[in-house]
């Protein structure tokens, strides 16, 4: 039997193949991000460098000798390799898990390509098991709370957690996601949210999905 963290391994290596000499390549956030920016240091000599979505990533890139660039230095991303809470079967996914969905969002927008790398345990019929994450400005959180309240959420302040942004997070449970483009837009719409982890509007466009029998490539 694989261990989870073997799944994430096999997925994160796997998205080496997606990988252009020459390019920046946008990289994620979380356990399974880790084992890509460990497999993208294979490459780093090879590859221009980086732009990252955490503070995390950035130390690991640059400690693996990874050039790390400000996103506004960068008008055009190939790929965004990054994990995902939970993926469904349009690609659409909950992220946020790590707090980092916001610029997760951004690298996001500005690739071209987002290759999601998970473990089979993250695949879903049906988004809402995993509370689905929110960035707020903290003056908001009530407001916001109350708002979630109206959407059928039951919605949980993420104790001392502050954002790379300087926000909060506010996680909901009790969702069951049937409309996930929709639900994106209206809370969305919420004054004080800076963003939601509901990657619906842009979902991913490849899914390596790590599984006992090998990695699974769905497109
Ligand atoms: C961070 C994320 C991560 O991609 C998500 O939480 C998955 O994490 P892991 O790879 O550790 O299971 O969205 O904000």
């Amino acid at each position: 039997m694989m261990s989870q963290d073997e799944l994430k391994k096999s997925v994160g290596w796997a998205a080496l193949n997606y990988v252009k000499p020459d390019t920046i390549v946008g990289v994620g956030t979380g356990t399974t991000a880790l084992h890509f920016i460990d497999a993208l240091a294979t490459m780093k000599n090879r590859i221009i460098g980086a732009v990252s979505s955490s503070e995390a990533s950035t130390i690991k890139l640059k400690q693996l000798g990874i050039n790390v660039f400000d996103c506004n230095e960068v008008d055009d991303l190939e790929i965004y390799v990054d994990g995902a809470d939970e993926i469904n079967h349009n690609m659409q996914m909950i992220k946020g898990g790590g707090a980092a969905l916001t610029r997760e969002k951004i690298i996001a927008a500005i690739a071209r390509k987002f290759i999601c790398i998970v473990d089979e345990s993250k695949c879903v019929n049906v988004l809402g098991r995993f509370p689905l994450p929110v960035e707020v400005i903290p003056m908001a959180r009530s407001y916001v709370g109350r708002e979630l309240v109206k959407l059928g959420g039951q919605p949980v302040y993420r104790q001392g957690v502050v954002t790379d942004n300087g926000n909060i997070i506010i996680d909901v449970r009790g969702l069951s996601i049937v409309n996930p483009i929709e639900l994106e837009h209206k809370i969305n719409n919420i004054a004080g949210v800076v963003s939601v982890g509901l990657f619906a509007d842009r979902a991913a466009n490849v899914a390596l999905v790590g599984t006992a029998n090998g990695v699974k490539v769905l497109e």
